[in-house]
């Protein structure tokens, strides 16, 4: 039933999102900071999702990222990222989806990413691993961040802090590493998990980015941890998600420590 659920309330945000998309005179409207935007394909993907999970679970609390936090208190936690990559999807740029993972006393324990327009659904429960479009994934063998290709995401501030997004970017990118930006946060740890990225760090993430993603990466074999290496929680900023070979040294680029042999 939990499972089922969370099948329905994705596919019936992506219903919302294929209507949308590359549609004329979508209505955009900006939230607090630059660019930050939000379409009415993000509204009506939410309400779609939301209307799914209050008819089969009206007891479980939900954290939306347009709605916010529903008054109801429980065990049972749904957060929901209505679109993944909004910018993406409003330039008809079709690497963007629909993110929800469901948290159970204060525990991970499913999630699923949809990206309609590839047709890509990745799904992970707790213990039983993950999976692309039903088929079990697993992360890359990559053991050198000098060999990996890499992924990572930049917010709208803090960018020139020591050991901020540039700074890191620049050191990683200075080396030659590949280093890609997709745009959704989402996307990027499901492709962890899927063995196409060995590692992605980003510098300011929310629950409702993470959430899904983070799990599917672990079931799949990988590690995700925040900045220091500590085991990561959705509800702080600091995210580095690597197929587990590359996680010690990928923190010390991030660092800075970080010594060639
Ligand atoms: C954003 C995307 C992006 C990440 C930003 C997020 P949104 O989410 O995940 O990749 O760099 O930090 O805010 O706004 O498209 O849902
Ligand atoms: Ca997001
Ligand atoms: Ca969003």
């Amino acid at each position: 039933m939990l499972k089922q659920t969370l099948i329905d309330a994705i596919h019936a945000g992506a219903k919302e999102l294929r209507a949308y998309f590359d549609k004329k005179d979508l209505h955009i409207s900006l939230k607090e900071g630059i660019n930050n935007l939000v379409t009415e394909a993000d509204h009506a993907s939410e309400k779609a999702i939301l209307s799914v999970i209050h008819q089969a679970f009206p007891e479980h609390a939900v954290l939306s990222e347009e709605a916010g936090a529903g008054a109801q208190k429980s065990a049972w936690k749904w957060i929901i990222d209505p679109i993944d990559g909004t910018i993406n999807f409003a330039n008809g740029i079709p690497i963007c989806c629909v993110s929800i993972g469901i948290e159970h006393e204060e525990k991970m324990v499913m999630g699923a990413v949809y990206n309609p327009f590839m047709n890509e659904f990745f799904f992970a429960e707790r213990n039983k691993g993950a999976s692309l479009n039903d088929r079990p994934i697993q992360v890359s063998r990559q053991n050198r961040v000098e060999k990996s290709c890499l992924v990572t995401g930049f917010p709208y501030t803090y960018l020139d802090t020591p050991n901020g997004p540039l700074q890191v970017f620049d050191r990683l990118i200075r080396r030659g590493i590949p280093v890609r930006r997709l745009g959704s946060a989402a996307i990027d740890l499901c492709w962890v998990a899927a063995g196409r990225f060995d590692g992605f760090y980003e510098h300011k993430l929310q629950a409702w980015d993470s959430a899904a993603g983070f799990l599917i990466v672990e079931e799949a074999g990988g590690t995700v941890t925040d900045f220091e290496g500590d085991p990561y929680s959705p509800y702080q900023p600091h995210l580095v998600a690597t197929n587990g070979s590359i996680h010690t040294e990928l923190l010390t680029w991030i660092k800075g420590t970080f010594q060639a042999e």
